[in-house]
């Protein structure tokens, strides 16, 4: 497969927050690998921006250093890395004075896309919001790239939002779900919209339910302060899941473009029913083999934190009314993997006799690892014995499919900053949206907070609490597995 790249103008991406975690691990790699791809000329300038007191010598040492345990094995020669750096400066200033700024002026260069990307806490946002307008520093062609999380509740988003909007206009901000940038992600509308097969079936007549599942093993080592106080309905569910539901649920907008594809998530969330209580699971992980339990890593023997959650949602509209859409998330899991399963009704009648067993299409499409599509379809099985059924799988590796581009997907970042550069916010949160989101996900948490709710411990590495699985056996269905 021939990968096309199309290459952009020149550009200035300040970024600020550069020398923390997310600019070292993702955004600075996610450009290196783009360069290394000859997205980008020469002219470009990445500024790196944090209070930390480097000279830009210095902090292109920090850089090369992330780099060379981040960036992919194609893009490590010693002369890409050298032509990347160069195009690498820095600038130590503070969000919270004018310390610094004039020398960012400097730096800036005219008639050209700007980029601020705010790769630090969300009450930088209106500080940093403020200083490059107080600063003059942007022009039309200004564009503010704001991380999650977006706010804490509605009202901090609202809020967030409002500062925001004091500054920049909506089509200038940028608000990042990397979930979307991930290529299956993106993917899930090709399925859908690009071909005549799945689109007409993909409604309640015929999809008994959806499962939605992220699983991660990893814990939240380094981030305790945080995901204490965010817990994995703020974490994952309101952002990363939620999107995905909107993908899978909305209705074909009229075309590919920004607004189109928002204003159809919009509609998702906001028929979103309330969740009921005995709807939800929480959970928080104990320790184990593999390392101490939820409450011991945040060190607070008391936190009612969950780690995990899973729950059934209705789409209240004429598409999905009376298909229910289980989704689970959680940390420490017995596995990484992140899968959407729709799940077909069984054929209205067998024509095989009861013997036969009930048989149902699944359609897998997984976003990591393995991003891939698979079809579960009802055959004979080979050889005598009669007309015996069984399920086999109509398997679409990318990998296999695509070739050896493909078994190294880009990385979210790398789309959704160049996207940033192209000026393309399909792939990015709505304010609304965002707001949507939270309104749906505040009273969920309000009724925990109302009732006391403590979260079901579950053992490290399984697939979570007893009680999810109940969560599916009363409506007499059950979870697809956790696969790697
Ligand atoms: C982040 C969450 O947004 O997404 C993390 O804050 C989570 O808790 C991460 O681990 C998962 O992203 P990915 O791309 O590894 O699935």
């Amino acid at each position: 497969m021939v990968s096309r790249v199309i290459p952009v103008d020149p550009f200035d991406l300040v970024i600020f927050g550069s020398t923390g975690d997310l600019a070292q691990r993702k955004i600075l790699p996610a450009l290196f690998r783009r360069f290394c791809a000859g997205q980008w000329p020469e002219e470009v300038q990445i500024i790196g921006a944090a209070r930390a007191a480097y000279d830009p010598e210095g902090f292109r040492g920090i850089v090369a250093e992330s780099l060379r345990s981040h960036a992919p094995a194609q893009c490590q020669d010693i002369g890409s890395l050298n032509a990347f750096l160069q195009r690498v400066d820095y600038v130590s200033l503070d969000a919270l004075t004018d310390e610094g700024w004039d020398q960012l002026a400097e730096r800036l260069t005219v008639d050209r896309v700007r980029g601020f990307y705010f790769s630090v806490g969300p009450r930088l946002f209106g500080p940093l919001a403020e200083r490059i307008k107080s600063h003059d520093l942007a022009t039309l062609h200004t564009r503010i790239v704001v991380e999650k999380p977006f706010g804490h509740d509605l009202e901090s988003a609202r809020a967030l939002n409002a500062t925001l909007a004091a500054h920049f206009s909506e089509g200038q901000i940028y608000r990042i779900d990397h979930y979307l940038g991930k290529e299956t992600v993106q993917n899930l509308m090709a399925v859908r919209f690009g071909n005549m097969l799945f689109e007409p079936l993909w409604n309640s007549q015929y999809v008994d339910h959806i499962q939605i599942t992220v699983a991660e093993s990893v814990g939240i080592a380094g981030r305790e302060e945080y995901y204490d106080r965010a817990g994995a309905m703020r974490d994952m569910m309101q952002n990363h899941l939620m999107q995905l539901l909107c993908l899978i649920a909305m209705e074909p907008p009229a075309k590919f473009d920004p607004d189109a594809v928002r204003d159809e998530k919009l509609k998702v969330i906001r028929a979103l029913d309330p969740v009921e209580p005995h709807h939800i699971v929480r959970g928080q992980f104990e320790g184990g083999a593999n390392g101490p339990g939820y409450r011991e890593v945040v060190g607070n023997p008391r936190s009612t934190t969950e780690s995990y959650v899973a729950l059934r949602a209705h789409v209240s509209n004429w598409r999905w009314a009376g298909t229910p859409f289980y989704l689970r998330t959680g940390k420490r899991l017995v596995a990484r993997s992140s899968v959407i399963n729709v799940m077909f009704k069984d054929a209205p009648h067998s024509i095989f006799g009861a013997d036969a067993g009930r048989h149902a299409n699944v359609l897998s499409i997984r976003l990591q690892p393995n991003e891939g599509i698979t079809l579960k379809v009802t055959i004979k099985e080979p050889g005598q014995g009669g007309m015996r059924l069984v399920d086999v799988p109509l398997d679409m590796s990318f990998a296999e499919a695509l070739g050896s581009e493909s078994q190294d997907p880009p990385d979210a970042y790398e789309r959704l900053v160049m996207d940033v550069i192209r000026g393309n916010q399909t792939l990015f949160m709505r304010g609304d949206e965002v707001e949507a989101a939270w309104a749906w996900t505040d009273p969920i948490i309000a009724g925990w907070q109302a009732r006391g709710d403590v979260p079901k411990p579950y053992e490290s590495g399984s697939t979570g609490p007893g009680d999810a699985e109940l969560l599916m056996k009363r409506d007499g269905r059950r979870w697809q597995g956790i696969n790697p």
